[in-house]
């Protein structure tokens, strides 16, 4: 496995490899590491589709705002890198700061509607650092294809959208989401939680889990639905929601609430992101009511 630590070491190295065989694929996946079976499954993904991987651990930090928790996000190189290498990465590409971005970027990378809720809303310019992290990635890397978690449906959708409107030739490749086996989505910040924030934060895969049935209810809206989920939430005291919404994926535009879940068509994405303490968690499911076309 090759590290690289400035881009003109990954422009080499992937320079290389193309020379020795021109039509190898080159599969990528992008990080902020601290890796864990979530990443290490899109490794695995890449490899399986690619010649090559890259893999990218980059605390990108145009994507935080200012009371985030950028400074203190979990970083241990050592354990990426062997995580890396034990599942198949050829490529590690782990720039500081400095080298990825050498003057203060003036460019943002606004993509609109499906950044107007979730976590477009509670974390203002945080897709648009995404986009710029991305994009630059891409530039670097021009890979055919990019692997991202399912955790983060928005940030799929926003990329997807992202790579649509530009003509980025990038096939996205979105995967499954990891959980442990207590249900508990994947996350690198996962390790922030004290142990009762963790036994509690069980609460938002089982809410997750029962919607479907819930939804299926006779007459129940999605209001509705969204108002029993808080309920189940709010019983751990500890959940401190900051939104639960149910929207059409991947376009996430808004139902209407009075409308019966089980009418509603096509493919839907019910988001969540509740606050444990200090620790903020995503997780969400893909549910279909009435089929129409499926896009994950
Ligand atoms: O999902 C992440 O870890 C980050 O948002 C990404 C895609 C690596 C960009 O910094």
């Amino acid at each position: 496995m090759i590290i690289c630590r400035t881009k003109q070491q990954l422009r080499h190295a992937l320079r290389e490899e193309r020379t020795k065989q021109p039509s190898i694929t080159t599969g990528f996946v992008p990080t902020m590491g601290y890796l864990h079976e979530g990443h290490a499954s899109l490794i695995r993904q890449s490899v399986r589709d690619n010649d090559i991987t890259v893999l990218s651990i980059f605390v990108n930090p145009l994507q935080f705002g200012p009371n985030e928790d950028f400074d203190r996000y979990p970083r241990d190189e050592q354990r990426d890198l062997l995580l890396a290498e034990n599942n198949g990465a050829d490529i590690v590409f782990m720039p500081t700061v400095e080298e990825m971005y050498p003057i203060k970027p003036l460019t943002r990378l606004t993509v609109d509607v499906v950044t107007d809720r979730l976590c477009g809303a509670s974390r203002p310019g945080h897709f648009d650092g995404v986009g710029v992290v991305v994009s630059k990635l891409f530039h670097l890397v021009q890979p055919q294809r990019a692997y991202f978690g399912m955790k983060d449906a928005q940030q799929v959708a926003v990329i997807q959208r992202m790579t649509d409107d530009l003509d980025m030739p990038v096939e996205i490749v979105p995967c499954p989401i990891v959980r442990e086996p207590d249900g508990l989505a994947l996350s690198s910040r996962n390790v922030y939680l004290s142990a009762e924030e963790r036994l509690q934060a069980l609460v938002l895969s089982k809410a997750l889990s029962e919607a479907k049935e819930l939804g299926e209810r006779e007459g129940l809206t999605v209001e509705g639905l969204i108002t029993q989920l808080s309920s189940m939430i709010r019983k751990s005291p500890l959940a401190d929601i900051d939104y639960i919404e149910l929207l059409a994926y991947p376009d996430l535009t808004p139902l209407p609430g009075e409308e019966a879940v089980k009418e509603v068509q096509g493919t839907l994405l019910l988001a969540l992101a509740v606050r444990f303490g200090k620790t903020r968690l995503i997780d969400n499911r893909i549910l279909s009511f009435v089929e129409v076309e499926s896009h994950v």
